[in-house]
């Protein structure tokens, strides 16, 4: 029994080596040495985008996600398909017209990206701002093909091109390092929906809630967000959907409509406490919205709202 448990305990206890790309990329999530053009960087795009209506825009509130992964199509998408034009005899002109198209989408793409990257975790923004590198490096390769191409230089136009295409594509690996590994962008609370039983679940005592002020309480193994005022009781999921931050330790304020909301602590999202919409980002995702009741004897009860 002992000798299993101890064999169990081994294999566990040592993870497989990942392969060299992944250590690499995994290394980068650590270096310190990005930490200080990453500071500066994230100050500068903090000053040049302040909160409002048009960071809003660049993070995707609108659209409910983030905007810059489906606009990285337009200048990935136009550059490759340059690269198999430039394989083929008679495509000159439209490959021409294809770099330009990329860099022009190239624009909002960083803008975007910038906006996001400069309310990321440290962990992120040094693998981020490697990814930047690689895409910035990739414009610039493209503006000179293009350059190249306009005055008749096609063979070193198509050269610069292909290397502007190795740099995308190192760029666009980290991209998915940071979506998929790190989780930016992604909504960290839309599972809540899917941990919590549906029906009524008892949560604690209306006694227990300081009037205006929020605090977190338990339901299961999920955190919350409760806030009372008067008699209404608000609840929405305590990790805020941008990167986890705890919402009960954000302020309460009014919104230019009068709605109660909840600014995140951590990069300040703000949310409609009635039902978690966003009202500000850099979160795109609804925060996950409970109804509540309370019952005569003074016991609050929480639901999912539908
Ligand atoms: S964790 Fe970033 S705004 Fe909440």
């Amino acid at each position: 029994m002992n000798r299993r448990a101890s064999k169990i305990f081994r294999r566990g206890g040592r993870p497989q080596a990942a392969s060299g790309l992944v250590e690499l990329t995994e290394g980068l999530e650590h270096a310190r040495g990005l930490d200080r053009a990453a500071r500066t960087l994230s100050t500068a795009v903090r000053r040049a985008l302040p909160k409002g209506p048009v960071k809003d825009v660049l993070h995707g509130v609108p659209a409910g996600h983030p905007a810059h992964p489906p606009l990285t199509d337009l200048p990935m998408g136009a550059w490759i398909s340059v690269a198999v034009l430039d394989l083929l005899p008679g495509t000159r002109r439209a490959a021409q017209v294809l770099v330009g198209a990329g860099l022009a989408g190239a624009v909002p793409t960083a803008l975007t990206g910038l906006a996001d990257w400069s309310a990321l975790h440290r962990e992120q923004q040094r693998v981020g701002l490697v990814h930047a590198m690689g895409t910035t490096t990739a414009t610039l390769l493209y503006s000179a093909s293009l350059v190249a191409r306009t005055r008749g230089y096609d063979g070193a136009g198509k050269g610069l091109g292909y290397a502007g295409l190795g740099a995308l594509m190192v760029g666009g690996y980290l991209g998915g390092h940071l979506a998929f590994r790190q989780a930016a962008g992604a909504s960290h609370a839309d599972q809540v929906a899917h941990l919590v039983p549906l029906g009524w679940h008892d949560l604690c005592s209306v006694d227990e809630l300081p009037d205006g002020w929020p605090v977190q309480r338990r339901l299961g193994y999920i955190s919350l967000f409760v806030l009372r005022t008067g008699d209404d009781v608000h609840v929405l999921a305590d990790r805020c959907s941008h990167l986890a931050g705890p919402l009960h330790q954000g302020r309460v304020i009014t919104d230019d409509n009068a709605d109660l909301c909840v600014v995140c602590p951590w990069h300040g999202s703000t949310f409609r406490v009635d039902d978690g919409s966003v009202v500000h980002g850099p979160a795109t995702g609804r925060q996950p919205a409970f109804e509540s009741r309370v019952l005569e004897d003074g016991t609050v009860q929480v639901r999912p709202a539908s």
